[in-house]
This record gives structure tokens, sequence and C-alpha cells, in this order.
């Protein structure tokens, strides 16, 4: 008898739902502005999004967009350091309504980040969101830096930045991970 292997079952069900779903990745364009504000708000309470205490008008920036079957169901927004070595990712989030829309937009923030021409990626993700920090993990990326006490320091001139996170955590670190990119640019926009 020749038995599947449960990755082999899960990988044909990857497939099967991706083609029921018809995921669509594009560039942000302006009549997103308000599901991305929505977006934004939903996961992080305001446009405003800080990250290494540097606070980014999140609702401004480049990035992508997914859409499921046509419906915004996720964005990925993104800022080039000057001189554009490399790309941070500001946010990244999606809807759940299918497997994969978070892996799709983060390849697709890789694949913007190489087509400008940047050496590295990264991102940093608050110490309670343990999904976060296993997702990105689990895509290859590394762990770069702990920023210690970093959220801390900007709740003290931001006191509204909440101070427990995912399963009741309080939020007070960043960690920032980082993936290096091949030399050969890959545009796909
Ligand atoms: C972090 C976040 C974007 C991850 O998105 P996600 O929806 O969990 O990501 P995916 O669906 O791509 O992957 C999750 C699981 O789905 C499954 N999956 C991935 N691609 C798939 C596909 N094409 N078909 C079926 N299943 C798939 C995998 O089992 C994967 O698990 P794995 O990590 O063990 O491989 C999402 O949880 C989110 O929006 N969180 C809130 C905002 C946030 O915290 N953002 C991060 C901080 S910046």
């Amino acid at each position: 008898m020749r038995v599947r292997s449960t990755a082999s079952m899960r990988s044909r069900a990857r497939t099967r739902s991706l083609r029921a779903m018809s995921l669509t990745i594009r560039p942000i364009e302006p009549r997103d502005l308000h599901d991305i504000r929505a977006e934004l708000h939903a996961h992080w309470h305001s446009h405003e999004i800080w990250s290494l205490g540097r606070c980014h008008q999140a609702d401004a920036l480049p990035g992508c967009v997914a859409e499921v079957n046509g419906a915004f169901a996720g964005c990925v927004t993104l800022n080039l350091d000057s001189g554009a070595w490399q790309c941070e990712v500001i946010t990244l989030s999606c809807r759940g309504v299918a497997p994969g829309i978070g892996s799709a937009l983060l390849a697709a923030a890789e694949d913007f980040a190489r087509a400008h021409g940047c050496r590295r990626i990264y991102l940093t993700t608050t110490n309670d969101n343990t999904h976060a920090i296993r997702f990105y993990q689990r895509r290859g990326w590394h762990f770069a830096a702990l920023h210690k006490g970093i959220v801390d320091r900007v709740r003290a001139l931001k006191p509204d930045l909440p101070l427990l996170g995912f399963d009741g955590i309080q939020i007070r670190d960043e960690i920032e991970f980082e993936r290096w990119l091949d030399s050969g640019a890959r545009a796909t926009q």
C-alpha cells in the first residue's frame, strides 16, 4: 500500500484551495486607500506605524494588495531606506479568507525589494506576536536583532500604544527579521 505523506496531502490541499480562490497580488493603487486604512486600523488601530523608533504613514507607502475573487484580502506596505539598498516591510496583514495570502504578500514584498535593487529586506515584529515570529522563520527569514524595550520608549511619547498584545503578553520589544536577497534583480512590476 502506498501511504501518502502528510506534507504531500497538505501540498495537494494547497493547490486545490489556491485554484478555487483565485488569488491576485498587485501593486497598491490610489483606489485602495479606503481598504488599506481599514486594514491598518483593524490590526494596528492607526495608519501611523512605529518601527525602530520611526513613525511611518503606512497608508501613503508603496506595496501590494491581495485580492481573492476580486475582493480586498490583505496588503503589505513597504519603505525603501535612503539609497534603496534595503527595504523595510512596515506592515503585512491579511484577512484569513484563505490560506496562503500572507505568504504570497511576503513573496511580493521580496520581489518589490529585488526589483528596486535592494540587497536586504527586513522588518520588525513585536515580542507578543508569536504567530508572526513563527511565520517569518518558516519562510526563511532570520533573526537579525532584538530591540529591547523600544516599544516602552515609544509608548512614553505615545501613551495610546497598547500595553498588552496577543495572548495578554506585554508589548515591550521589537524583534528584527531579515532576508538577504540574490544579486540578480527579478522584477515583477
Ligand atoms: C502574519 C500573517 C500575515 C500571516 O498570514 P497567514 O495567513 O497566517 O499566512 P499563510 O496563510 O500564508 O501561511 C500560514 C499557513 O497557511 C498554510 N498555507 C500557506 N500557503 C498555503 C496555500 N497556498 N494553500 C493552503 N495553505 C497554505 C500553511 O500551512 C501555513 O503554515 P506554515 O507556516 O506552517 O507553512 C497573518 O497572520 C496576519 O495578518 N496577522 C495579523 C497582522 C500581523 O501580525 N502581521 C505581522 C506583523 S508585521
